[in-house]
């Protein structure tokens, strides 16, 4: 049976530890001379309705690096929904490729793209969660501390979908998930309430805070995302307002653990949600985690299209 990656919470614990350990040893083969051409002659489909940099050539050069190529349609191009069904998508692009990647508005449609294709199908960001992001997340923080055990991750800013896979990963794998967000601002209750009942039998601890000054102390990685995702430019001017208290500066730093580090999926709006001093400072891994994308999406593509 076709396997997909739609969301951590589709995976268990032995599961998500194998994709890191798989994304450790492809960067290291990649450093040692190059990946084997395990995808050769396969060929992935990546719809973007929403732009990107790191996901888009994360992914594409993965594929390269395995022995496959990839195809990029852009916004314009397939009109997911509306110029053709996901249904007739799905089924078309089965017949042409391995494997398909998504980055979507409404999570329904990566979730039908999965539903109608034979073919492995891949959550590259959705308005719900963006679990591609999350494996490169803590292959970083495996990087630097070896473990998750005794781990505060706490995230600072909007409820989005970027939180709501880390949370997912934290209560899967037993590490402590910590948010401070504003009110009005939360992840939906549903999200929660699930990851509160995973959280129970791995003993991850989720802690919920208005007041990011709180939320960091404990923090042995401090992540932050931006305040106006893609899709709510609408509501930039409301959000600019609220959310300054949620700055991840030096100050705020200053707070977490010594050893903590920082985290971003990027793109960062310097200046609004973090600060230049932070992204570029000593605490930083910002760009080793973005730079981790491209061997986390390989690990994602060898385990799902590789025979
Ligand atoms: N972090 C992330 O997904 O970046 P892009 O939007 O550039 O793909
Ligand atoms: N929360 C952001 C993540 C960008 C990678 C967004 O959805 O726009």
């Amino acid at each position: 049976m076709k396997k997909d990656f739609i969301d951590i919470t589709d995976f268990s614990k032995e599961e998500l530890l194998g994709f890191l350990d798989l994304a450790t040893e492809l960067k290291k083969e990649h450093f040692a001379g190059g990946n084997q051409p395990v995808l050769k002659g396969k060929n992935l489909a990546m719809i973007f309705q929403k732009p990107s940099l790191r996901t888009r050539v994360s992914f594409e050069v993965a594929m390269r690096h395995l022995g496959g190529d990839a195809l990029y349609l852009s916004p314009n191009e397939i009109g997911l929904g509306q110029r053709e069904s996901v249904a007739d998508v799905a089924r078309v692009l089965s017949g042409m490729v391995e494997g398909i990647m998504a980055r979507v508005f409404g999570h329904e449609l990566v979730v039908g793209l999965a539903e109608w294709a034979s073919v492995p199908v891949i959550n590259g960001l959705s308005d719900a969660s963006h679990p591609a992001q999350i494996l490169a997340d803590f292959m970083t923080i495996k990087e630097k501390f070896g473990s998750f055990d005794g781990l505060n991750l706490a995230y600072i800013g909007d409820g989005n979908n970027v939180s709501v896979s880390l949370m997912q990963m934290s209560a899967i794998l037993g590490t402590n998930f910590i948010i401070a967000s504003p009110e009005g601002y939360d992840m939906e209750d549903r999200f929660v309430n699930e990851s509160k009942a995973i959280a129970e039998k791995t003993g991850s601890k989720l802690s919920f805070f208005r007041d990011p000054h709180e939320a960091v102390k404990e923090a042995t990685v401090i992540y932050t995302d931006t305040w106006v995702s893609m899709g709510q430019e609408e509501e930039a001017a409301k959000r600019k307002a609220v959310f300054p208290p949620y700055q991840v500066n030096e100050k705020l730093v200053s707070e977490a653990q010594p050893d903590a580090i920082v985290l971003h999926c990027l793109p960062a709006y310097r200046g609004i949600e973090i600060t230049d001093e932070v992204c570029d400072g000593p605490q930083s891994w910002m760009f080793p985690q973005a730079h981790n994308r491209l061997h986390a999406q390989k690990a994602i593509l060898y385990t799902l299209m590789k025979d």
